[in-house]
């Protein structure tokens, strides 16, 4: 690791600010699989291949979303700065392992609406307790429909009563093919409170509460073998507002593009005072994964379901120093 430079034409103390904006992004089991090279004329993403979860997402397909939701954050920081980041995704044989370059694109006068979506990047969470029954407001879902589209990708809002059946049916089967998986158990376990990574992982205060049998919905539980308590009336919503974020395409060009997508999404229903928590069981287990795309019609491609609605703030995740982040020019991240 060498440590934050100057790049891209831009002081150190910005640059340190771009890598501290893209780090803030969600990642599967909070892994932060991105790392950095920075050029004096770019910025490349790359990521590291020891941060994928091998057992809960063997395609890498997760950590390459993680890496696109941190390359949006990334953008909208260089927006911020005056700058119009250029973007080329997937840049091929000439730079093995990276996920995408950014370089100089001219100058950029920041928009309110980036704004407003730069100030999202902290105040974001993921929120895993119940929200109120209040509805998510029509105005709301197609900002958040839109956000999507921005980002070349879909998102489908699961609002038909008996599509919401099928989607909690099909949570629920490969969430306990998931209970009965000693490895995927292991990096649960292994990402959870204090036997996390330092820098890494879900805090017992970040895990939400421990699922209970009225349930309707199957949640991650991240606090395996220590119950956190639920007050009594604190249910989860019984039909909470769910979409289904999806990619035009299958493999990494598509989910480098529904991670952007994922994370203006989430910045958004920040900006509209929306929390938002994940279940992404369907999507990890293949054989589910294929029943959920035939059931949204065949033609696109699942890559994360969202719960949105209303509720209370939570504490942040922990994140690894930027310094940590960046790799030498020209170095091979192994395995990458
Ligand atoms: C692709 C992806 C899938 C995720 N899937 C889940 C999930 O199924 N359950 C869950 O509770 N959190 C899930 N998360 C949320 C991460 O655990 C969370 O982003 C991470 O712990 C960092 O916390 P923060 O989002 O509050 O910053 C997912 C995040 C990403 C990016």
């Amino acid at each position: 690791m060498s440590g934050v430079v100057s790049a891209l034409g831009l002081a150190e103390d910005d640059v340190r600010g771009v890598l501290e904006a893209a780090s803030a992004a969600p990642s599967i089991h909070n892994s932060q699989p991105w790392r950095f090279v920075l050029h004096p004329d770019r910025i490349e993403l790359r990521f590291d291949p020891d941060k994928q979860l091998r057992a809960t997402d063997p395609d890498a397909r997760e950590l390459r979303l993680s890496c696109g939701a941190a390359l949006l954050n990334a953008r909208l920081a260089l927006q911020g700065l005056g700058l119009r980041p250029l973007v080329t995704l997937l840049p091929g044989r000439a730079a093995q392992g990276t996920l995408a370059v950014i370089r100089r694109g001219g100058w950029f006068t920041p928009t309110e609406e980036t704004r407003e979506l730069l100030r999202a990047i902290t105040a974001r969470r993921t929120n895993r307790h119940p929200f109120t029954d209040a509805e998510v407001p029509v105005g709301h879902r197609q900002r958040m429909v839109r956000a999507a589209e921005l980002e070349r990708s879909w998102l489908h809002v699961v609002d038909d009563p008996a599509e919401q059946v099928r989607l909690r049916e099909l949570i629920q089967r490969a969430h306990k093919q998931q209970l009965v998986d000693p490895d995927v158990q292991a990096e649960l376990t292994g990402s959870t409170g204090d036997r996390a990574d330092p820098g890494h992982g879900v805090p017992k205060s970040s895990a939400g509460f421990t699922p209970a049998p009225q349930d309707e919905w199957a949640f991650r539980d991240f606090s395996p073998g220590s119950p956190s308590a639920r007050p009594s009336g604190k249910d989860y919503e019984p039909n909470p507002f769910v979409v289904v974020l999806c990619s035009f395409y299958d493999g990494p060009l598509g989910e480098l593009q529904a991670g952007q997508a994922l994370q203006r999404v989430l910045l958004s229903a920040t900006a509209l005072g929306l929390s938002a928590s994940f279940m992404s069981q369907a999507i990890e287990v293949g054989k589910v994964r294929e029943e959920l795309r035939r059931a949204l019609g065949g033609s696109l491609f699942p890559q994360t379901v969202l719960r949105l609605g209303f509720g209370s703030p939570v504490p942040r995740t922990p994140r690894l120093p930027v310094d940590d982040l960046v790799v030498p020019p020209f170095s091979v991240i192994p395995g990458s």
